[in-house]
């Protein structure tokens, strides 16, 4: 079977999405698979590398994703690869595509959209689940409607935002329904851009300012107090199961960008040290969330944990990091799954998903 890598791309995660590939053209079983990387250059364009049918060194794996667009763009002889044509992917029994990318354009229901009008099978939750995991307003209505625990929150729309008289009634709401700290967010943004912590008044307007950069519909959400962050994974389709959980080791309170890619200051305390009933609770809500969007495949559960030990679901990443030191695989090879059964267990869900569909098809 050829299993079509596809990393990189218009997320500012790009660099993640890059490390997440070269662990797994480490792992995968290349008796069963051929890889083709597919790199997506961050102005959007697709490169194809060659070919790979045996384990390579992470570091010589690809030389694609050396090279920015630009250099691809000056190398004459294309010897780092050649443009992806796209329809070759189209309605290729014999292909599996792992959308290795995280955030924006990646993990948004956008790769997934082009991969189902190509009618190929792919790894990972299909367009709806992954939109509206993206979206922090989305999201949280679904889960309140599933009765799942999360922090109170006010989602602001520009438009109203706008408007001095509502924009006044919105601040002073802030105060009586939620209190401070709060965290301001885009609703659709990932990687910790736009969000700022408020701890009061004087700051909130600055904070809504900012996250409106990013998107025109903003969610302003209950700071908890020194906050613990726990992870499930979840692996499956129709029934999947849960991993055990960790926890993030964090430095400071606010988990930023600074901290998730640049400093390293974090750690993964697996397992986490939490109750049984705490442990049975965030497997419970993680299941849960993933049934209410329809995810498949895989998924990352994040909780927040407070002082008084009650656990709120903070949000689910449909296609978290995967690099080999990432909390996902960590989670399962803790739980009895290695990195490269996962990888096969992963595949194998895109194809039976992909079948079920045909049926469900063959039907109409
Ligand atoms: N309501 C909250 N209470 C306490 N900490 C929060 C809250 N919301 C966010 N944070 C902190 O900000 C980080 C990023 O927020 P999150 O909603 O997970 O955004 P992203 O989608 O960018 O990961 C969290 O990991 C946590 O450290
Ligand atoms: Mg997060």
């Amino acid at each position: 079977m050829k299993l079509y890598l596809m990393y990189g791309g218009r997320t500012v995660e790009h660099d993640v999405t890059i490390m997440s590939t070269h662990s797994a053209l480490e792992a995968i079983d290349y008796n069963k698979y051929e890889v083709i990387p597919v790199y997506i250059t961050h102005e959007g364009q697709y490169i194809k590398g060659l070919t790979i049918t045996s384990p390579v060194a992470s570091d010589q794996a690809l030389k694609l994703d050396l090279a920015d667009q630009a250099s691809w763009r000056k190398d004459p002889e294309h010897s780092l690869g050649t443009k992806f044509e796209l329809d070759e992917l189209a309605n290729n029994q014999d292909a599996v595509v792992f959308p290795m990318i995280h955030g924006t354009y990646g993990e948004d229901g956008t790769i997934q959209g082009l991969l189902e009008v190509l009618d190929v099978p792919y790894v990972g939750a299909e367009i709806r689940a992954s939109a509206v995991a993206m979206d922090k307003i989305m999201s949280k209505i679904i889960f309140d409607e599933f009765g799942i625990p999360q922090v109170p929150y006010l989602p602001v729309l520009a438009t109203d935002y706008q408007d001095a008289a509502k924009a006044d009634e919105i601040l002073a709401s802030v105060t009586t329904k939620l209190g401070f700290p709060v965290y301001v967010k885009p609703a659709n943004a990932g990687s910790s851009i736009g969000i700022t912590k408020v701890d009061e008044q004087s700051d909130l307007r600055a904070a809504i300012t900012k996250a409106f950069k990013y998107d025109n519909r903003v969610i302003i959400e209950k700071g908890i107090k020194n906050a613990r962050e726990l992870a499930v994974g979840l692996l499956g389709n129709d029934q999947p199961k849960a991993s055990i959980a960790g926890e993030i080791g964090k430095k400071q309170e606010f988990y930023d960008y600074e901290s998730k890619f640049v400093d390293g200051s974090t750690k993964l305390i697996i397992p986490a040290s939490i109750s049984a009933e705490q442990l049975a609770a965030v497997q419970k809500y993680s299941v849960l969330a993933f049934n209410a969007v329809g995810a498949s495949g895989l998924t990352r559960a994040d909780f927040f944990l407070d002082a008084d030990g009650a656990v709120y679901l903070n949000e689910i990443q449909t296609m978290p990091g995967f690099t080999k030191f990432s909390m996902y695989p960590y989670l399962w090879q803790a739980s009895g799954v290695s990195y490269p059964e996962l990888i096969d267990t992963l595949i194998n869900l895109a194809v039976e998903r992909y079948q079920a569909k045909k049926e469900i098809a063959a039907n109409l």
